[in-house]
């Protein structure tokens, strides 16, 4: 098994190979993938040292899986060519998330629509990913009407860059000097953003349209409403979701827990008197989706509220597209 990482060197890239030892996942060579200003360079990785490539270095050496995380135009160029030089590519970016021909996956809930056809398989945006974790196995039993959802995210969602400004920022908050180079419009140390992405013609955000339509997309249920506010914070690593949940049908609060405990990647953190519940900082590098402060919206009949939080470069990146891998290799499909 001959695996590719492409954007081997950046935020998510790192994440990528963190997950992919620490699982365990089984390959017999591995091609580290960047832009020609890191080709050539040393890189070492458990205990071997690599050389980095480009695209089209590793594209001659037919890989068997290649996953991407190195922004849209790169997967737009290059996963096509991977996948026809015999590879299956896992993509990262949003490339390819909502072209009807390609499949995206959240491995818990819906992995098994696989097949060997799909050579391009596309990763949702992050706050989809840990959302859909939590409300997959909902829908499934009380089919979801409407989902009304805000987002706290991380400034690692935006990449290196980004954690750089906020923590130039915070030097220069403390009196040293430094050059802040802004990758938002605004400050975002001490400062909140309800802006991810850019804004569409309808006032959202592109961010905010990317969990409206992946959600649909990966339920396989246009009837499901959604609506979004998608909100930058300055934490490093975590995204947090506040979510609120209309039903067609009548739920017990009790079964509930239980569905969302019996369900794959989620752990509930939910004992409000002993404050106990998820916060980004508890979910830094872990694999799961932390789920708290359930409880019955008391406006509305059939309706719950909840906060889901995950590690937005590891569910909501790096072990999402790395869970996909070791489907494919389970299930016969590479
Ligand atoms: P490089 O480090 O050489 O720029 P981040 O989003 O954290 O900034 O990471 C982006 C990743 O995508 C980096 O690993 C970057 O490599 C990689 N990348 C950018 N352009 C290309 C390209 N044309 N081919 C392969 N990798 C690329």
């Amino acid at each position: 098994m001959k695996l590719a990482v492409v954007g081997a060197t950046g935020l998510v890239g790192e994440q990528i190979l963190n997950v992919i030892k620490e699982r365990g996942f089984h390959f017999d060579e591995l091609l580290l993938v960047a832009s020609a200003r890191s080709a050539g360079k040393k890189f070492t990785y458990d205990g071997k040292e690599y050389t980095v490539v480009t695209a089209e270095d590793a594209i001659a050496q037919k890989p068997d899986i290649a996953i991407f995380s190195a922004g849209g135009g790169t997967s737009l160029e290059y996963a096509p060519k991977f996948a026809e030089a015999g590879a299956t590519v896992i993509d990262n970016s949003s490339a390819w998330r909502m072209d009807p021909s390609k499949k995206l996956i959240v491995p818990e809930v819906n992995a098994k629509s696989l097949t060997k056809e799909d050579k391009i398989i596309a990763n949702p945006n992050c706050s989809t990913i840990q959302m859909i974790v939590a409300i997959g196995p909902l829908h499934e039993k009380y089919k979801i009407k409407r989902v009304v959802v805000s987002t706290y995210q991380s400034v690692t969602g935006s990449g290196k860059a980004a954690v750089d400004q906020l923590f130039a920022e915070r030097a220069v908050s403390a009196g040293q000097e430094q050059e802040v180079n802004k990758v938002y419009p605004h400050t975002i140390d001490l400062n909140v953003l309800p802006h991810i992405d850019v804004f569409q013609d309808n006032g959202y955000t592109k961010e905010e349209m990317k969990m409206i339509n992946e959600t649909k997309k990966i339920l396989e249920d246009d009837s499901v409403k959604v609506t979004a506010t998608t909100v930058r914070i300055p934490t490093v690593g975590g995204h947090s979701e506040s979510v609120n949940i209309e039903f067609e049908n009548e739920f017990d609060e009790a079964e509930l827990r239980q569905i969302l405990a019996d369900a794959p990647g989620i752990i509930i953190q939910d004992d409000p008197a002993n404050n106990v519940y998820p916060m980004p900082l508890t979910s830094h590098n872990r694999d799961e989706t932390f789920v708290g402060r359930i409880r019955r919206d008391e406006t509305q009949e059939k309706t719950v509220n909840m906060w889901i939080v995950a590690d937005n470069l590891r569910k909501g990146a790096a072990t999402n597209t790395v869970q996909i891998a070791e489907y494919l290799v389970s299930a016969g499909l590479v």
